[in-house]
């Protein structure tokens, strides 16, 4: 809560909550919206930031691309327009249809954001131990949410929504994020080609943590295309318990359907420990708040530059920053010891 003070007044005194001071600095984002009016053109063209203390490998650099910068807060806007406006064009998104969606939340939002700006009613499917915080954003939003199992993970919300989309089809707009190839699209046509344009062409390596798996699928495979001899790495929770929202271990998952095993040059196996440990570091040496799995990003991150270190090669790592800390400040772990 912000500060009080005494404001003089002719009855006296009055308290009222201190103004917000001007930004010592221009917040402005460096590469201005194609058309500032416009909520959906807001997404994307998000801060990409190099790690300073947290990064502490000779000759090798990692960047980290801020997407919590994104009006929902998170990298799963770009999918969520993207899915929304190609169910438009394909016509099967139409005014009076419900978007229907499995969510471990954060699309959920992007969903909810740009439903609610273009009047289209969501229906979510996620599980009930969702974060909270993300549960009153979605309703806040106007969402409505149906709570599964959470024993049965983001697999139990997927099988839900495919009930209730058997159930009544015409009502409904299913996005399907996990096999609908314009969630990956999102990634190849904005989020590569600005880590490119950001890194002047330097990116080595990419590594990103997996969900619906379209955030790797889309960036790598863009950046494969066009940055000759890049590698990419996906990650990937150790067990299939864990803490780590948004993410998945394939092995014991419904894998997507727009998941490609032949793209990733090798896979990094993450601990749930480890990404709360990093989301503690990041947060005190680099002035990061980061969700979960963007720490776990960073552990990737740092995984691979260990191994350029330790064979002598240079590298510059980009990663994603998937959302910030605000969804997850109630969870125990940010001021356990290191
Ligand atoms: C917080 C968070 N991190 C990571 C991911 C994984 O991204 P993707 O679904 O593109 O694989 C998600 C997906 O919802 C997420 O919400």
């Amino acid at each position: 809560m912000r500060p009080l003070e005494r404001v003089p007044s002719r009855q006296g005194f009055f308290a009222r909550a201190v103004p917000h001071s001007p930004a010592p600095h221009s917040l402005r984002p460096s590469v201005e919206p194609a058309n500032p009016g416009n909520l959906l053109d807001q997404i994307g063209n998000t801060p990409l930031v190099r790690l300073n203390r947290s990064a502490d490998l000779p000759g090798v650099e990692i960047w980290l691309k801020l997407e919590f910068a994104n009006p929902g807060g998170s990298v799963k806007d770009r999918p969520a327009r993207n899915i929304i406006l190609e169910g438009e064009r394909s016509g099967r998104l139409a005014p009076g249809k419900t978007i229907l969606d499995a969510t471990s939340g954060n699309t959920g939002i992007g969903y909810a954001m740009i439903g609610a700006a273009r009047g289209y009613k969501v229906k979510l499917c996620l599980p009930a131990n969702a974060s909270p915080e993300r549960k009153l954003i979605l309703r806040a939003l106007g969402a409505e949410l149906v709570l599964t199992d959470p024993g049965e993970g983001s697999d139990g919300a997927f099988r839900k929504v495919r009930e209730l989309y058997a159930a009544d089809p015409d009502a409904h707009f299913y996005a399907d994020q996990y096999n609908n190839a314009a969630n990956w699209e999102a990634h190849f046509q904005t989020t590569a080609p600005e880590i490119i344009r950001q890194t002047q062409g330097q990116v080595t390596h990419f590594v990103a943590l997996l969900g619906t798996t379209g955030t790797f699928i889309g960036t790598s495979r863009r950046l494969k295309r066009d940055v000759p001899g890049v590698e990419c790495w996906s990650a990937q929770p150790a067990t299939p318990l864990h803490g780590v929202e948004g993410t998945k271990h394939l092995p014991a998952s419904i894998v997507p359907g727009i998941y490609d095993p032949d793209l990733a040059d090798g896979n990094l196996w993450i601990d749930t420990e480890d990404c709360y440990a990093m989301a503690r570091r990041v947060a005190r040496e680099e002035g990061l708040l980061l969700g979960i799995s963007a720490a776990g990003n960073v552990v990737a991150a740092r995984r691979l530059g260990e191994r350029l270190v330790a064979e002598g090669r240079p590298g510059v790592i980009v990663t994603i920053a998937c959302d910030g800390a605000a969804k997850y400040l109630n969870e125990g772990f940010w001021n356990d010891p290191d």
